[in-house]
């Protein structure tokens, strides 16, 4: 077998299973915060168009997609992020995908050149996709940390010129999965200057762009037009309906960018069979050309952000996030033992924050830090703050 597979981490809902196996929760409903998953109902449209779409379950996909895709989401990525209607062309800069996971992998497999010692380097803590692909793709993880000291964001300049001189794919995550940073449209800009000085790729996972809480995060896209990369050279997006749209059982996604190297992209993804099936393709369609769901959608996690902050904040060092649904509080202590104990008190899970980081010069910097994400009810958001709340208190 591939000895690379021997390289990869244990994933972090792995551990967290074990963490809780023998711990007896009491008798109260559970309330999931661990995973990321979106639980709002799927708009009715995208189901109708789904179920309007089976006929074509007789025919294989295209791996470049259908135009009526390509098109939508496009124009989407033009409204979202501000650019002239044409910016994006959809028959080269666009690319479906079986959401972004599958597509943040594949990427990494296409790009890497594993002749010249390459480094991949990517936000710590991450989504471990990105550790994952760049260790079976035959290259050496960078962890740039993400911490409070530098606004949760990579400190990009900190990097040594040798290392970026290895790099051959750089991972952004705005706004980012765990910390809901953001990064400023001259932060992208000074990634795209370091890209091109060091000869190396952007790979932008802009997942959470639809859900912010107050102002639209800007994307590395509208970063390049707006600094005269009119081609998106070096640059590639990756955006999903799974969140924008709730819908994470779909399995639809999108890159857009430098057609240059979605070309080459294509061509592995012909081998790879990752095409995306027609009926997936047709009932995006409306997802993408539809923002009001999207507005509704974001309203839903505005409100559990306004009402679990107040419940948190007099008993927990919790910063307001500026996008995604995460809260990335400091727990004051060792994060498993948090949230073992949280899970055996008060039947909540969180995620231990050392479990989506690696070890690096300072030490993990999830450390002390649990993920808690807000994609149940807003009555079970409020409900798992008031247990957390209590759970602290008592603990005090
Ligand atoms: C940062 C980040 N990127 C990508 C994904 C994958 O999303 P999907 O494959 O559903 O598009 C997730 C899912 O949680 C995520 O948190």
């Amino acid at each position: 077998m591939n000895p690379r597979l021997d390289l990869l981490h244990p994933y972090p809902f792995e551990r967290l299973r074990e963490l809780i196996a023998r711990t007896e929760p009491p008798e109260i409903a559970p309330i999931s915060m661990s995973i990321g998953e979106p639980r709002h109902p799927a708009p009715a449209f995208l189901v109708e168009a789904l179920k309007k779409s089976l006929h074509t379950l007789g025919s294989y996909p295209l791996a470049l997609g259908i135009p009526e895709l390509r098109q939508a989401a496009a124009g989407s990525l033009e409204r979202r992020f501000g650019l002239e209607s044409g910016s994006i062309d959809p028959q080269t800069m666009v690319l479906p995908v079986n959401g972004t996971r599958e597509a943040l992998f594949a990427f990494v497999q296409a790009v890497v050149d594993a002749t010249r010692s390459p480094l991949v380097a990517m936000p710590n803590p991450f989504y471990q996709i990105y550790e994952g692909a760049a260790l079976l793709a035959g290259a050496e993880p960078y962890y740039l940390d993400t911490v409070a000291a530098t606004r949760f964001l990579p400190d990009l300049e900190a990097v040594p010129a040798a290392v970026w001189d290895r790099c051959q794919l750089l991972f952004l995550c705005s706004p980012g999965n765990p910390t809901g940073a953001v990064m400023s449209e001259r932060y992208l800009v000074a990634a795209l200057e370091l890209a091109e000085k060091h000869d190396f790729i952007i790979a932008a996972d802009e997942c959470y762009a639809d859900i912010y809480l107050d102002a639209p995060p800007p994307g590395l896209l509208q970063a390049a037009v707006h600094s005269g990369r009119t081609r998106f050279q070096r640059c590639v997006v990756f955006h999903s309906l799974s969140k924008r749209s709730s819908v994470p059982g779909l399995r639809s996604g999108v890159v857009a960018g430098d057609p240059a190297i979605l070309k080459r992209f294509l061509l592995y993804r012909t081998y790879h069979g990752a095409a995306v099936g027609t009926h997936t393709q047709l009932a995006s369609v409306p997802a993408w050309e539809d923002d009001e769901h999207v507005a509704v959608n974001r309203e839903l996690y505005r409100q559990k952000f306004a009402s679990v902050l107040p419940i948190l904040e007099p008993v927990l060092e919790v910063p307001r996030p500026e996008a995604a649904f995460y809260l990335w509080p400091n727990v004051g202590g060792n994060d498993e033992t948090f949230a073992r104990r949280l899970h055996a008190r008060e039947n909540v899970l969180a995620l231990p924050g050392t479990y989506l980081a690696r070890n690096n010069a300072g030490g993990n910097p999830g450390r002390g830090r649990v993920r808690l994400s807000l994609v149940a009810s807003v009555a079970d958001c409020v409900e798992a703050a008031q247990r957390i709340r209590r759970f602290i208190e008592e603990r005090a």
